[in-house]
């Protein structure tokens, strides 16, 4: 997508959507400025494209804190360049905190952790907070990152090969027995209540069983993985993600599998479902994810 564009009228209609005129001709003016005055090569560039990326919301009219793409008609968009000196001295304030900085190189990569085709290094560590399922679709949430800088014309196109979105296209049938024991006990009982859920949850599973082996042939001999998780629920159907993430590494050869709960505090997003399972900010409602694990895995 060409993302020179400096006029709203011209501009990509679902960016229209999200912004007001004032927000989206001083972003586009600013996102230029970084784009002329920074050269490509330079690696100052990465770090103020990421704080323009981290201002896309706080501009637009998307619900404050919202897990889902939500339109508020009265919100008061936050100004962009005031946002974005907040944002530029935010990062700065956190890389001065880094006593590492000149130790070691960094090179950010991102990709499609699954790609088959991925060149993948040898690591001593992996930590990651891999997708919930049943929760998020990431692709919708990242869709202002993603239009804005120029990864895709259509956001939705960014759900293919996005772990846990509830828009894969796969033969359940044929794919639901290379299911562990754990994902085919969860999806049996969730195929009772909502058989579409239980497609993207065998699905997610799928992918997740896969990524545990990824993660293994990626690590050296002595290497460990951290994951970040937590478990779910849906029509009354717990779904163990934890679980079943700790039998996929099993199954995948990891030697030791250490697992620890720990409470989740100061979260933004809201931990609370309402009586229908809706997020909700009402804290008399049920807590979900009032916890999360941390599921450790040792080659040796
Ligand atoms: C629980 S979030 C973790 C976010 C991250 N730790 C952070 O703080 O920003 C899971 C992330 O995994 C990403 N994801 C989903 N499928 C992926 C895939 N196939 N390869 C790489 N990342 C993926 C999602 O876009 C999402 O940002």
């Amino acid at each position: 997508m060409d993302t020179s564009f400096i006029n709203y009228e011209g501009a990509n209609e679902r960016l229209k959507y999200w912004y007001g005129k004032k927000e989206f001709d001083n972003l586009a003016r600013l996102k230029k400025a970084i784009e002329q005055t920074i050269p490509e090569q330079n690696r100052y560039k990465l770090f103020f494209i990421c704080a323009f990326s981290n201002i896309l919301k706080p501009t637009s009219f998307w619900l404050t804190k919202s897990i889902k793409p939500q339109y508020d008609p009265n919100k008061k968009p936050a100004d962009v360049i005031t946002c974005f000196d907040i944002q530029v001295q935010f990062m700065i304030a956190a890389n001065d905190q880094n006593d590492a900085i000149g130790n070691s190189r960094t090179k950010i990569v991102t990709a499609n952790f699954l790609n088959k085709s991925l060149r993948r290094p040898k690591v001593d560590l992996i930590i990651t907070s891999p997708p919930y399922v049943t929760s998020y679709e990431y692709a919708d949430l990242h869709q202002l990152s993603s239009l804005w800088l120029g990864y895709a014309d259509d956001y939705t196109e960014l759900r293919e090969g996005s772990i846990g979105s509830l828009h894969h296209v796969y033969n359940f049938d044929r794919e639901l027995k290379r299911l562990n024991s754990t994902g085919t006990n969860i999806v049996f009982r969730l195929l009772d209540q909502d058989k579409a859920k239980a497609r993207s949850v065998a699905k997610y599973f799928l992918d997740m069983q896969q990524m545990a082996r990824v993660t293994y042939n990626m690590l050296s001999d002595k290497g460990m993985a951290l994951f970040v998780i937590g478990n779910t629920e849906y029509k009354g159907v717990r779904i163990e993600n934890a679980r079943h993430l700790v039998e996929s590494l099993a199954e995948s050869g990891f030697n030791r599998i250490l697992i620890t709960k720990r409470r989740i505090t100061g979260k933004i997003l809201t931990p609370y479902r309402d009586e229908c399972g809706r997020f909700t900010t009402d804290n008399n409602s049920r807590k979900v994810y009032s916890e999360e694990y941390i599921v450790i895995g040792r080659k040796a």
